[in-house]
């Protein structure tokens, strides 16, 4: 059994990919699969939060025991969502593979294919969510701690870590989980590996695990970093 280390706790997991929809059949989405937002809510009800789980597309995944699930589609319901839960939350986590662009509008009815070239699609830029709780936060609306992700490709310098601690700074949030993607890491499979970044400059690295390990490493690193404002 684990340990309830997590009682009294209330989170807030985002989880899975935005679809950001052309016209009612088709849409602009993304290759996250949720299971690590999944696997961070049900390891953090296991130790006895009181979890929240807003939950975009994900692959056909259980619904984790005792997790209230909120669903939400596209970046726009989901950033509603995600605010409307804040409020109340200690801990909100930002796994969610949310859509930079969305179209800028949504066809009534099916696309017709035509003789003549395609239109372009117009996109336009999506609200970043995690910004903005940092934001709402900073303007006293709730003091939860904030957790963002960072899915970085890297190169062969290995500046994976450079990229990661510029978006820690951007984003303000207070921690940063740090995965490797590309050459089949990550998306779209049962284990992960990364780093975790706290705005104070602590770091720790977690070794290639499943995604439930590397949930229980996130939460503990998350409850070992104090309280909001960690000063
Ligand atoms: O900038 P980037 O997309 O790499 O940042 C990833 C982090 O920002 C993740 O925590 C993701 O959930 C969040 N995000 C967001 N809103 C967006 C894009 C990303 O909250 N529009």
């Amino acid at each position: 059994a684990l340990p309830r280390d997590m009682s009294g706790k209330r989170v807030v997991v985002s989880a899975g990919g935005t679809r950001e929809p052309l016209d009612p059949v088709r849409y602009l989405g993304n290759r996250s699969s949720g299971k690590q937002g999944y696997a961070l809510a049900r390891v953090a009800a296991q130790r006895g939060a009181q979890v929240t789980l807003v939950s975009a597309h994900t692959v056909a995944l259980p619904e984790p025991a005792g997790v209230d699930i909120v669903n939400a589609g596209t970046a726009l319901e989901l950033r509603e969502a995600m605010h409307k839960a804040a409020g109340e939350a200690d801990i909100i986590v930002m796994a969610a593979a949310v859509a930079d662009f969305r179209p800028v509008s949504r066809a009534d009815h099916k696309i017709k294919k035509s003789d003549r070239d395609p239109d372009p699609v117009a996109l336009t830029r999506n609200p970043d969510i995690l910004a903005e709780l940092v934001a709402a936060r900073a303007a006293g609306k709730f003091r939860s701690i904030i957790v963002g992700f960072a899915a970085e490709t890297g190169d062969e310098t290995g500046d994976v870590l450079t990229h990661a601690r510029a978006k820690l700074a951007r984003k303000g949030c207070d921690l940063l989980v740090v995965n490797a993607v590309g050459e089949g890491k990550a998306f779209e499979t049962e284990d992960n590996a990364g780093w975790l970044l706290a705005a104070d400059g602590t770091e720790r690295s977690i070794a290639l695990g499943s995604k439930a390990q590397m949930a229980a490493g996130i939460w503990d690193f998350v409850l070992n970093s104090g309280t909001y404002p960690t000063g």
